[in-house]
């Protein structure tokens, strides 16, 4: 797809297709996918050519959309069991991130009614995701500007939660861009995020376009910064909260969690509704993906460790409620944690 041609945004639907930025690219390459098939579907979420966890809940409702279109039957019904299969198997294509499944489930709900009415679904479920996700970052930004009310921010976050993970400019990215637009942000610290490098690759990529301050760091940076006076807040974003608060994200948020809280800095999820997830009591009962070991031992296509060697590959991590300062949607503002927090002000301003 030629990239002038359409999305503006990490995906979109167009002539019948979910056209997709590819996330594996960037920020080499700004390449734009074509998804057609189910297939194509469940490969970009397995991939993680789209990611995110609101955006690959959008595009699986567009995947569900496909599939009705491509199961119709002569006499024009639909042939709904295999609209099901597929809509099965794209909601399976990552465990962890429960907005596929809620949007996967809630356009299959109008399967009754036709394709028509499941990809009017799906595009109902686009549209939202850009306005709760706006919603949830502009609550959360002010959330920030109130607990460090006396001059801007440094803000630390990790893995990607801009535009390309959640449309409307992203959660916590979204407030981060919102606080930046007041003049009220002084730099972001971005975790490179490893194995996968969302933050370097991505949060980076989203930060430079937008003119907002930032360096990038390791993972294991991210407490020394915070003992060093770097970090104002933690502000992070969610694959799936559980009912007490229990929060699923990428691998190392409670790492920063517990530096967060050892230094008394606040640490702040932003996500939609659509990520909390009522029937999962607790963090224990999320399920965490495990991926491929090659993402741990090889980097640029060369080994970095012995040929062989076993890995530990989880994807996501539990960070407990008791450690989160406040969980903030486009609804609400849940304190699972019950503390109040104050910011940490280093002692003779600003070190470096
Ligand atoms: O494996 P990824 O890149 O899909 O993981 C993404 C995250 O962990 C994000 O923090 C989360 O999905 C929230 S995105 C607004």
């Amino acid at each position: 797809v030629p990239d002038t041609e359409v999305v503006q945004r990490a995906l979109d639907w167009d002539s019948s297709t979910i056209v997709v930025i590819d996330q594996t690219a960037l920020p080499a390459r700004r390449d734009l996918l074509r998804l057609t098939t189910v297939d194509d579907v469940v490969d970009a979420i397995r991939r993680l050519v789209v990611r995110g966890a609101p955006v690959i809940g959008v595009t699986g409702a567009l995947g569900v959309a496909l599939a009705a279109r491509a199961h119709r039957l002569p006499d024009g019904r639909l042939d709904e069991q295999a609209v099901v299969r597929d809509a099965r198997r794209i909601a399976d294509a990552r465990p962890t991130a429960v907005n596929l499944r809620w949007a996967v489930e809630r356009v299959l709900a109008r399967l009754p009614q036709g394709a028509e009415a499941v990809l009017a679904e799906a595009l109902a479920v686009l549209a939202e995701d850009e306005r709760t996700n706006r919603e949830a970052a502009r609550r959360a930004a002010g959330i920030l500007r109130d607990a460090c009310p006396d001059r801007p921010l440094r803000v630390l976050t990790h893995c990607n939660t801009g535009d390309l993970a959640a449309l409307g400019g992203g959660t916590a990215l979204g407030a981060v861009r919102e606080l930046a637009r007041d003049g009220r942000v002084r730099e972001v610290l971005a975790t490179e995020t490893r194995p996968l490098l969302q933050g370097a690759r991505l949060t980076v990529w989203e930060l430079h376009r937008a003119g907002i301050p930032h360096r990038l760091c390791v993972d294991s940076a991210a407490p020394a910064a915070m003992a060093g006076g770097l970090v104002d807040a933690v502000v992070v974003g969610a694959d799936r909260i559980a009912a007490n608060g229990d929060t699923a994200n990428k691998i190392g948020t409670y790492a920063l969690a517990c530096a967060a809280a050892h230094h008394r800095i606040p640490f702040v999820v932003v996500a939609p509704e659509s990520t909390v997830d009522a029937g999962t009591a607790c963090g224990a009962d999320i399920p965490i993906e495990e991926r491929d070991a090659a993402e741990v031992t090889r980097m640029a296509g060369a080994d970095t460790t012995v040929p062989g060697t076993r890995v530990y590959n989880p994807a996501f991590d539990i960070t407990p409620a008791e450690l989160v300062t406040a969980i903030v949607t486009e609804r609400r503002t849940w304190r699972p944690a019950q503390s109040a927090v104050s910011v940490r002000v280093p002692a003779g301003g600003v070190r470096r």
